[in-house]
Parts: structure tokens; C-alpha cells; sequence
């Protein structure tokens, strides 16, 4: 099962403000770019707990459709408040969560939510990555990398430059952290 991250960023490496908010994601009615075309390609969403909680609180979980939404928690989460949409609960660590989908059948995982993609990233589990940055710094707020056991090496793929002046770069990951 391939594993993508797809987000965007400030500038300065921010998914979002120290309240959650992503205004600046927008700003200037920029748009995320190819999004659709990715979504599409996915067959099983994967998201961290905060974000699932910003969603809900946004009332915006009909946006993913149909397919299946996994939320990670190693707390019971209530979804008695989710409408439209298909969510389940799983944790553990990231090897495991990428067997259990695995052996439903799962092709494509879009794996979603700060600390999400970093244990993902740390464990070698993520295949592709595509940032898009917006010009614009924050300063501060939620991160989209953190540390990291080891250095991962990444191979770029391709840089979209928009007349906005959002940059979006994509990368393929071989493998997961080396030793320094
Ligand atoms: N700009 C963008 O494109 C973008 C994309 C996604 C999210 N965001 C924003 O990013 C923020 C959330 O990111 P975040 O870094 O704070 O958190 P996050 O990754 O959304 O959620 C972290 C939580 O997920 C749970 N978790 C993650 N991996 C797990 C695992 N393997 N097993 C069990 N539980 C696991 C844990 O929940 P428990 O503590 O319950 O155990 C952890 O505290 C929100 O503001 C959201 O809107 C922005």
C-alpha cells in the first residue's frame, strides 16, 4: 500500500497557527493545487487525532466522501457527532496501522496531522510527499516536521511554481531514517 502526505505549509514550515487556524493557507484566494487529482487517487484517509478534531469542530468531514476515514488515538474517541462520513478509530504504531489496512486491501493511504506524518515519516512508512508552501511567514504554530532518529533522504521529483506564489514540491522516500 503506497503511503502520501499532501499539505500545505507557511513559508516558515507551519501546517497551521498555535490555534489551529489555517486562514493563511488561503490568503489572497490561493487554492491547494491538484489536491482533487491526489484525492482521488487515494482509497483510505489516515488522520491524526487534532486533526480530526478540527474537521468535526469545522463541521468539514463530508469532505473526504466516502472513503473510509481512520483516526488515530491511543484514546476512545466519540463519533457519535460524525455525520457523512465513513470513521473508524485505530492506534498503535505506524507499522502496524499500514498491516491492519494492508490486509483490508487498501491501495493508497493519505496520511494527514502534524505528529501523524512525523511518526510516519520517522518509521520509513511514507512513499510521497507534496508540500505546498504559501509566502507567508507565521512564525509560529503546528509543525510539519519535528525531529527525527536519523536523517531521511529524499528524492525530489518535481517543483510547481503558481502564479500566486505557491511552490509545490513533491518528494519520493526511499526508506526511513539513517544513522548519523
Ligand atoms: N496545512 C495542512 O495541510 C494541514 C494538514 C493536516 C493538519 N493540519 C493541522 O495540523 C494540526 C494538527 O496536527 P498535530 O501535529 O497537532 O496533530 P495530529 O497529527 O493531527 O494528531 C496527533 C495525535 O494523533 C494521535 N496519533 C498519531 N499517531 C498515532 C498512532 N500511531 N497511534 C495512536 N495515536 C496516534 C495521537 O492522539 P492521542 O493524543 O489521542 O493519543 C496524537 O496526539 C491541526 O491544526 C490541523 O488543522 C494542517
Amino acid at each position: 500500500m503506497k503511503r502520501s502526505v499532501f499539505c500545505g505549509v507557511s513559508l516558515d514550515g507551519f501546517l497551521a497557527r498555535p490555534n489551529d487556524s489555517f486562514d493563511f493557507l488561503f490568503a489572497g484566494g490561493a487554492k491547494p493545487h491538484d489536491f482533487e487529482e491526489f484525492y482521488a487517487s487515494v482509497d483510505v484517509v489516515v488522520l491524526g487525532r487534532r486533526t480530526f478534531e478540527v474537521v468535526l469542530k469545522l463541521g468539514h468531514m463530508s469532505l473526504y466522501g466516502k472513503k473510509p476515514v481512520v483516526v488515530l488515538s491511543s484514546h476512545p474517541l466519540d463519533f457519535s457527532t460524525v455525520k457523512n462520513a465513513a470513521v473508524e478509530q485505530m492506534s498503535g504504531e505506524p507499522t502496524d496501522i499500514v498491516k491492519r489496512l494492508e490486509a483490508r486491501g487498501f491501495q493508497h493511504a493519505y496520511i494527514d496531522g502534524g505528529v501523524t506524518i512525523q511518526r510516519f515519516l520517522a518509521a520509513g512508512l511514507v512513499d510521497r510527499l507534496t508540500v505546498t508552501r504559501v509566502p507567508v511567514l507565521i512564525g509560529a504554530g503546528i509543525p510539519l516536521f519535528g525531529s527525527v532518529p536519523g536523517d531521511i533522504t529524499l528524492r525530489h521529483v518535481a517543483t510547481r511554481a503558481y502564479k500566486d506564489g505557491l511552490v509545490q514540491s513533491e518528494y519520493e522516500i526511499g526508506g526511513g531514517a539513517e544513522e548519523r
